[in-house]
């Protein structure tokens, strides 16, 4: 099924040289509709607020960890200008893997690969979709989700976008996903789910219970004969502002599940160490049973759709990266931007707690950059219009039905004024 937008692009080139020479893919890619255009809008007109944006920004300009500034300068030139080597740098892909150990503690004695690094996590992502997702292999997420899962899924590979209730009754609804992951599993045979938390667009990340149950889901059908492909999208790793929340990824307990389990993780400095613009994200595979061979084999396949895209991966980020995580300032400069976020997500969750709207109801929020609200209405885009025309406040249109605010690029000191605004202007639709 083509999208909608995609058709009106076809339509424009329609008769032309383009449109005699393009590819199936070619006619599949649309850009959508959705966070960047909206941001784009907010750019020119939020001039009070930008809660569009995921990133963490503080008075206008967004936060530096000082770990990298200071080395900015000081590269020598095989930490600037060298080729980087298909996978990454491999004493960085080490230590990234000890990181992810010490944030992990249940991987310590678990077999899991080397991760790669690739230009951030939508090329994991990417990737990931090229080895295990085609027409006949349909990809599992929530709803409402990020709007580049479709993206991926249907235009790039062709495949169906499947998608689960993400919320019921003002809870994470593991019934959904267990039906519809049931759902793929008999109808295909295997299953490949997306799992994000903490969650973009809703800010929710499981509590310990619901991961249990998350778990039994995908050993049950496991043990019932299904492949799964369960691929924890965690970009917000580490962002948790309640007690109750699962403190691991949903990747540490995959890891050594059950033979049927194919655990992949995304994860990288992007959101959790503040460094949207370097383009360096990490993949790491783990199923119980592979051998190093397979380890090897499946590691090379994943350098084949690096190689045969961008090669590699940037220089210079990765030898920030490197430095950064070596640096024993880093994880305190990282600790003082999550309370920041942290005192953003008390301010907000207080109003919102103090304050009741016919129109809008909170999705559960716990951790991460952003919140999201129900529109009862179904006019979320109608909202959105009037708060950046007439309060110079920009949020996102996930779906009509749902809102988006970044509190991460929000001041504190404007989170109050900003929800009033939101709260009043959404009383009129
Ligand atoms: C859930 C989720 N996954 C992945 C990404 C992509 O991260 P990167 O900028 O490293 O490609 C984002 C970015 O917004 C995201 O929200």
């Amino acid at each position: 099924m083509i999208n909608p937008l995609a058709k009106d692009l076809n339509d424009t080139l329609s008769g032309t040289v383009v449109d005699a020479l393009m590819s199936d893919m070619g006619r599949r890619l649309y850009f959508p509709n959705g966070i960047i255009s909206q941001g784009g809008e907010a750019a020119k007109d939020a001039h009070f607020a930008n809660g569009t944006i995921g990133m963490a920004v503080a008075a206008g300009t967004p936060i530096e960890l000082d770990s990298y500034k200071k080395n900015m300068p000081s590269l020598t030139p095989r930490e600037t200008v060298a080729y980087a080597k298909t996978a990454g740098n491999p004493d960085l892909r080490a230590l990234w893997k000890e990181k992810i150990i010490a944030k992990n503690p249940s991987l310590k004695n678990k077999q899991f690969s080397l991760p790669i690094l690739v230009p951030g996590l939508t090329a994991v992502l990417s990737y990931v979709s090229d080895l295990f997702v085609d027409v006949d292999k349909p990809l599992l997420a929530a709803d409402p989700c990020w709007d580049n899962y479709e993206l991926i899924a249907a235009a790039r590979r062709g495949a169906e976008f499947h998608q689960f209730k993400c919320f019921e009754n003002g809870k994470f609804n593991i019934a959904d996903l267990e039906a519809k992951m049931k759902a793929d599993a008999e109808k295909y045979g295997s299953v490949r789910v997306i799992l994000n938390f903490p969650q973009n667009p809703s800010g929710y990340s499981p509590t310990v219970s619901e991961a249990k149950e998350i778990v039994r889901i995908v050993r049950e059908l496991a043990e019932a004969g299904k492949k799964v492909l369960v691929l924890s999208d965690d970009a917000y790793f580490g962002l948790n502002y309640e007690d109750d929340i699962e403190p691991q990824s949903l990747f540490a307990y995959m890891a050594d599940l059950h033979e049927n389990v194919l655990a992949i993780k995304a994860d990288g400095p992007t959101k959790e160490d503040f460094a949207w613009g370097f383009r360096a994200g990490f993949v790491t595979f783990a199923s119980k049973g592979l051998t190093d061979a397979q380890y090897t084999a499946l590691v090379t396949k994943f350098m084949a759709a690096i190689r045969s895209s961008v090669s590699c991966s940037s220089t210079p980020s990765q030898s920030l990266v490197m430095h950064a995580l070596k640096d024993e300032a880093h994880e305190k400069q990282k600790l003082e931007c999550r309370n920041m976020l942290k005192r953003r997500y008390d301010l907000v969750r207080a109003f919102v707690n103090n304050h009741k709207s016919d129109v809008l109801e909170p999705l559960p929020f716990n951790s991460g950059y952003f919140m999201s609200f129900h529109v009862k209405s179904g006019k979320a885009e109608e909202i959105r219009k009037e708060l950046l025309k007439s309060e110079g406040i920009g949020i996102i249109q996930i779906d009509p039905y749902t809102l988006r605010v970044a509190f991460s690029s929000i001041d504190e000191d404007k989170i109050d004024s900003v929800y009033t605004s939101i709260y009043n202007v959404a009383k009129n639709f």
